[in-house]
């Protein structure tokens, strides 16, 4: 019945380094294409589902653990997931990997540079996390482990929306989500 395969898209990167902007992108473009799509991001899901954690490593590591869970049960019904999480701890994100299944978990590293999320400061938590008003806050007091083997990098303060759009279309169809013809 339907045009794609269920599967993952993690988006990970940086706060502010544009991982919801292109899901939610991404969700329409797909969406006008007859495609069922989720997105998952700390909006909808950390006042809800993990309303009960923080930023420590400890809690980043079981917020993803809920997440590749969650992600999981979407890809299952067979829709296309798309996840917006810093997820900064590469062991976690083997670990979603592993809950996910490694056939339909594709791993994009939006890799934008600290100062590029740092001047951007969307939501001026950067500027808190400085004057150290926040914890913990990644790339600031806490590490980003970048993936080694991204399925697919995106950088985003050189390449546009629509153009980060079209590179992970590409790669969907390549790995055989997407019917070429869509
Ligand atoms: S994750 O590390 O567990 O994957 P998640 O993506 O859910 O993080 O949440 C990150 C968002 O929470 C940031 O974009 C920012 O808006 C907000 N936030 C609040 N405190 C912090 C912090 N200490 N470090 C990073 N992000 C924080």
């Amino acid at each position: 019945m339907l045009k794609h395969k269920g599967c993952v898209v993690w988006f990970t990167g940086l706060s502010g380094s544009g991982k919801t902007t292109l899901a939610v992108a991404l969700k329409k473009h797909l969406d006008r294409r007859g495609c069922h799509v989720f997105v998952l991001d700390g909006d909808n899901v950390r006042r809800g589902l993990c309303r009960d954690l923080g930023f420590s490593k400890a809690d980043r590591d079981e917020n993803i653990r809920r997440v590749s869970e969650v992600a999981k049960l979407f890809a299952d019904g067979g829709l296309v997931c798309l996840t917006a999480f810093i997820s900064p701890f590469r062991a976690a994100r083997a670990r979603a990997k592993r809950t996910i299944g490694p056939g339909r978990f594709l791993e994009v590293h939006m890799a934008a540079d600290l100062s590029v999320c740092e001047t951007r400061d969307v939501k001026g938590l950067y500027g808190k996390a400085r004057a150290a008003a926040i914890r913990d806050f990644t790339g600031v007091s806490q590490a980003y482990e970048p993936p080694a083997k991204p399925d697919l990098t995106i950088d985003t303060a050189r390449i546009s929306v629509r153009r980060a759009v079209a590179d992970v279309v590409a790669l969907l169809k390549k790995r055989g989500v997407l019917a070429g013809r869509l």
